[in-house]
C-alpha cells in the first residue's frame, strides 16, 4: 500500500515501488471512499463461484473489503462484513445455519440482510440484537456466478441480462475466476489493446490462439451506448476479418471468438467470453465471467467445458500456475499483465497509437469517477424493457479480395467503418432479428465491395 502524505507525494521506502512516481490513484485506487471505488460499487460485482459456496463459509476480498459468503440451509446467499460484530471473529469461521450464518465465538446468529436473529448468551430480553445490524450486501446468483450489491442501499442497480447470454439459441454459460496479483485496471485495459494479440499471441512466441491473429490489424474505435468497441480489421488471404471487443464500463469487457481462423465468410458471430475484472484490493484483483460455448463462436470445438472453473479458464496463458521457466518461453496474457507491476505507473507508460484504445477506456472512466458522464444512467437507460441489453462485440469475415489500386490498410478501415454503422442502425432491432439483420448488412458490405 502507498503511504501518500499532503503536499509530499512518496512511498513507504518498502515498497516494490518505492523511488517511482505514483500510480494514477484516480482511476487505479478502488478501497472504500476512493473516487473508483465508488463506481464499482454502484454496479452489481460478481464476488465467487456459486461452486465456492460449499457446506463452509468463503472468505472473500472484494473492493478492499473483507467479506464472507455462504449459503445457508434454506438455499439463500448471503454476502456479510467478515469479521462478526460482536467481537470480530472471522465469520470463515462460522456455522451455516438454516437462516443465516452462526459465529463460532459465541454463537451469534446472522440473517443474509445482517439481522441479528440470535445473541444466545445474551439474557432474554436483551434490546442488543435489535439495537444495530450487522454489515450485509444484497446477493444473487446468475448462471454458476455469485454477485453482489455494496453500493448505497436506496439506489440498487439494474442486473442487465445481455443479448450474448442467450444468443445464439442453445448457448451455454460456463463460469470462471482467474486471481491476479495486480491491479485491476491493467488487466482491464487489455479488452480494448488488440495490437497485443498480433504479438504477444502470434509473433513474439508460439501461435497461441490462431495464425490469422499474427496480422497487426488495422484500428478504429467507436463509442457505443454503454462503452466502447474496438474495430480491429485484418487481411487474411482474399478475406476480411472485422473484430470488434466491447469494453462496458466500468469494468466489464467481451471478446469475440477466441480461435477464429477468418479462413471461412462468417456475417455475423458473437461472444466467447464475458467477464468482469474486480478489484480484491489495489494490488490484487479477480477476473470473473463466463466462457460462452456455442458452435458459432468454436465450429471446431476446440473449448473445454471442463477446464473451465476457480482460477481456470480453457485457454492459453490465462492463468499464473505455469512454471516459471514456461512462462518466460512463452509469456501469455497473465504474465504480461501482472508483470506490469503491483500497479502499472501510467507516468511512465510511453503510449503509441495502438494504445488509443487504452486511452480512450481510461478516458471513459476518469469521465466516469469526475461524474462527468453517468455510465450507471447509460445501464438504465438500456434495462427499461424486459428484452436482454444490446452488446457490440462481434467478428465478421467477408470475401473481399484487395482492390487492384489504392491501400490496402486504409480500405479495411473503411469496411469496419461500414461494419459499424451497420451495428448502429441495428439498434431498432432486438434479438434473432437484430443478428438477421446484421447478417445481411454484412452481405451487402461484401457485395458492394468484390
Ligand atoms: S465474536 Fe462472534 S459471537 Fe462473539
Ligand atoms: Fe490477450
Amino acid at each position: 500500500m502507498s503511504v501518500q502524505t499532503a503536499g509530499a507525494e512518496r512511498r513507504h521506502p518498502d515498497h516494490p515501488s518505492a523511488g517511482l512516481p505514483l500510480e494514477d490513484a484516480e482511476l487505479t485506487h478502488a478501497g472504500p471512499g476512493t473516487p473508483m471505488g465508488e463506481l464499482l460499487r454502484k454496479f452489481w460485482q460478481p464476488v465467487c463461484l456459486s461452486s465456492e459456496l460449499s457446506d463452509l463459509p468463503k472468505a472473500i476480498r472484494i473492493l478492499g473489503e473483507d467479506l464472507v459468503a455462504f449459503r445457508d440451509h434454506a438455499g439463500r446467499v448471503g454476502v456479510l462484513h467478515r469479521h462478526c460484530s460482536h467481537r470480530g471473529t472471522s465469520l470463515e469461521y462460522g456455522i451455516i445455519a438454516e437462516n443465516g450464518l452462526r459465529c463460532c465465538y459465541h454463537g451469534w446468529l446472522f440473517d443474509i440482510d445482517g439481522t441479528i436473529l440470535e445473541t444466545p448468551g445474551e439474557p432474554v430480553g436483551s434490546p442488543l440484537s435489535d439495537s444495530f445490524r450487522h454489515g450485509a450486501y444484497p446477493a444473487r446468483e446468475f448462471e454458476g456466478l455469485v454477485f453482489a450489491y455494496l453500493g448505497p442501499p436506496e439506489e440498487v442497480p439494474p442486473f442487465p441480462i445481455l443479448d450474448c447470454y442467450v444468443e445464439p439459441a442453445g448457448n451455454r454459460l460456463v463460469p470462471f475466476s482467474v486471481w491476479h496479483p495486480c491491479n485491476w485496471l491493467q488487466v482491464h485495459d487489455n479488452v480494448m489493446d488488440p495490437v497485443h494479440a498480433a504479438f504477444l499471441h502470434a509473433q513474439m512466441s508460439n501461435i497461441q490462439l490462431t495464425e490469422s491473429y499474427g496480422e497487426v490489424p488495422v484500428l478504429d474505435f467507436a463509442d457505443v451506448p454503454n462503452g466502447i468497441v474496438y474495430i480491429g480489421g485484418r487481411r487474411i488471404g482474399d478475406h476480411v476479418w472485422i473484430k470488434g471487443n466491447h469494453a462496458m464500463l466500468p469494468n466489464m469487457g467481451q471478446t469475440t471468438a477466441l480461435w477464429e481462423t477468418a479462413n471461412s465468410v462468417k456475417y455475423f458471430t458473437g461472444v466467447s467470453l464475458t467477464k468482469w475484472i474486480v478489484p480484491s484490493d489495489d494490488t490484487h484483483c479477480w477476473m470473473y465471467g463466463f466462457r460462452h460455448f456455442n458452435e458459432e463462436v468454436d465450429p471446431e470445438g476446440v473449448g473445454a467445458e471442463d477446464e473451465c472453473g476457480v482460477d481456470s479458464v480453457d485457454f492459453f496463458g490465462q492463468t499464473g500456475h505455469r512454471r516459471y521457466d514456461e512462462s518466460q518461453r512463452e509469456p501469455g496474457d497473465w504474465d504480461a499483465q501482472v508483470s506490469q507491476r503491483p500497479i502499472a505507473i501510467h507516468a511512465l507508460e510511453h503510449l503509441g497509437t495502438t494504445d488509443r484504445g487504452v486511452v480512450s477506456l481510461r478516458r471513459m472512466l476518469r469521465q466516469s469517477v469526475r461524474r462527468e458522464r453517468d455510465p450507471l444512467a447509460d445501464l438504465k437507460a438500456q434495462c427499461t424493457s424486459a428484452l436482454p441489453v444490446h452488446t457490440y462485440c462481434y467478428d465478421t469475415v467477408l470475401a473481399i479480395p484487395p482492390r487492384a489500386e489504392g491501400d490496402d490498410r486504409e480500405f479495411l478501415r473503411e469496411l469496419g467503418q461500414q461494419v459499424v454503422s451497420a451495428l448502429m442502425d441495428a439498434e431498432d432491432y432486438n434479438g434473432e432479428e437484430r443478428r438477421a439483420y446484421l447478417r445481411q448488412r454484412m452481405q451487402q458490405i461484401e457485395a458492394a465491395n468484390q
